[in-house]
């Protein structure tokens, strides 16, 4: 059994260099949402949800990204809505959002 029963993780890195990155396309946004509604709901803690910061995950092309872990399962997201999809369905329930999930082919 292990510590948590998923962990999804965000990208939030920020270039400087002119290069996009995730944290140029509301990863940020995305991540703050995805704790706060992950707590509002209790699912966070031992044994349930650990929402955590990344850095690049380099499949910076599909920006902004987040991988649910022990599914493996990727994801891009626009808004606020789609994080509530993933929360509500795949994080509480284990129910892939297959509309947000992002393509394999997606790398850096
Ligand atoms: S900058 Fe987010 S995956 Fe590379």
């Amino acid at each position: 059994m292990s510590y948590y029963q998923r962990h999804i993780f965000f990208c939030l890195n920020q270039r400087v260099n002119g290069e996009s990155s995730c944290g140029d396309v509301g990863a940020k946004e995305g991540f703050d949402h995805c704790k706060a509604r992950v707590k509002a709901a209790g699912l966070s803690g031992a044994g349930q949800v650990r929402v955590n910061k990344a850095g690049c995950l380099d499949r910076c092309a599909g920006g902004p990204v987040a991988v649910v872990y022990p599914e493996g399962t990727w994801y891009t997201f626009i808004d606020n809505a789609d994080i509530d999809e993933i929360v509500d369905s795949h994080l509480l329930k284990g129910e892939v959002v297959e509309r947000l999930v992002l393509p394999p082919s997606v790398g850096r």
